[in-house]
């Protein structure tokens, strides 16, 4: 009895100290476990009288009860200031201004081209798309353009075979969208990239990208297309932008049109960048030519539209006064992050 006693200040004592987590594991392996201190203490067992052996047998098992009282007590202990340790130490100040990292700059190019989207969606066109390699058919049977019409002469082509190639105006999109619209009415534009067989320079890229618009419905008139390209111009450009039809010719339109925007740096005054005329050229556009209409389900005499297509560069470049197409592709990070610092300005 003596030894239970003292075997159970011993381990108080012991447990005084603050015992590091694994320790104190290993001090209760020590005194409880089957070759434990306490345990080697029941082999005496047999050298008692039966009475002797019952108050001892209570006496170690009490013993055993507190001794393990005691240790879970002090394990929960170290266990609960372990996690607080580790609370502590792995505490994130989510109030820390973050670490900045570089993020790269948007091209002009994608910039002008949503906003494009944005004011013609404004306007409650749909977005269509069309195929960058095309079949002759569509870029340019389909449009009044017949094999060995001159006006195939207007733009260099790049054939993959005789019927296949990479189409050089977005004009193509609008024979799919009427070959698919099974004679109703049609508002879409069509953003994407054309291609052309041009050596590159300031103003020219074998690859550029234009963005067609067509409307086909019921007493479409001229006035139409001269209103939507006037709010288009003014919402791009300037306020009180104003745009003009110059005649012109395009086998899908007729009547066709070249259209000017007035000078937006100069208000019509005469600048360089308007070359001294107040006026800009900025796109291409008309009354869909009623063959065009015919060869794709509508009937003329019930249906006209008009069509447009201008060039994303092309408003890019006068928007933000950008003197170089190929920059536009050239990914050059100086010419990025000016543009941004310019647009932020
Ligand atoms: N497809 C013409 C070009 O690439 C641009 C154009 C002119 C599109 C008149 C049109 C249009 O829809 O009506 O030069």
């Amino acid at each position: 009895m003596k030894e239970i006693d003292e075997i159970l200040l011993e381990v108080k004592e012991k447990l005084k100290a603050s015992l590091p987590l694994e320790e104190l594991i290993q001090l209760r392996n020590a005194y409880l476990l089957k070759k434990g201190k306490l345990q080697l203490l029941m082999g005496k067992m047999k050298d008692l009288s039966i009475e002797e052996r019952k108050s001892f047998g209570k006496e170690i098992n009490d013993a055993k009860a507190a001794l393990e009282a005691l240790f879970e007590e002090k394990i929960k202990e170290k266990e609960a200031q372990k996690l607080n340790e580790m609370l502590e130490n792995e505490k994130v100040d989510i109030t820390l201004p973050g670490v900045s990292h570089f993020s790269g700059y948007q091209n002009p190019f994608f910039k002008v081209q949503r906003e494009i989207e944005e004011i013609f969606i404004g306007m409650g066109y749909e977005v269509a798309n069309g195929p960058e390699v095309d079949k002759d058919h569509y870029v340019f049977e389909l449009l009044n353009i017949p094999k060995n019409h001159p006006a195939r002469d207007m733009q260099d082509t790049l054939y993959i075979d005789e019927e296949t190639l990479l189409r050089s105006h977005t004009s193509a999109v609008q024979a799919h969208v009427m070959q698919n619209s099974n004679g109703k009415p049609i508002k879409i534009i069509c953003p994407g990239k054309t291609y052309r067989r041009d050596d590159d320079d300031m103003t020219h890229s074998h690859q550029f990208a234009q963005v067609e618009g067509l409307v086909i419905d019921k007493n479409i008139n001229l006035g139409n297309l001269k209103s939507t390209l006037e709010l288009f111009a003014q919402k791009m450009f300037s306020k009180d932008a104003k745009v003009r039809f110059r005649s012109s010719f395009f086998p899908f339109t007729e009547p066709s049109v070249e259209v000017d925007v007035s000078c937006f740096n100069c208000h019509g005054r005469g600048c360089p960048i308007c070359k001294g005329s107040g006026w800009i050229e900025i796109l291409g556009a008309g009354m869909v030519n009623p063959n065009v209409l015919r060869m794709n389900g509508y009937d003329p005499d019930v249906y006209s539209g008009f069509a447009f297509g201008i060039g994303i560069e092309r408003v890019a470049m006068l928007r933000y006064g950008i003197n170089d197409i190929r920059k536009f592709y050239q990914n050059d990070i100086r010419f990025l992050s000016d543009f941004n610092k310019k647009v932020e300005d």
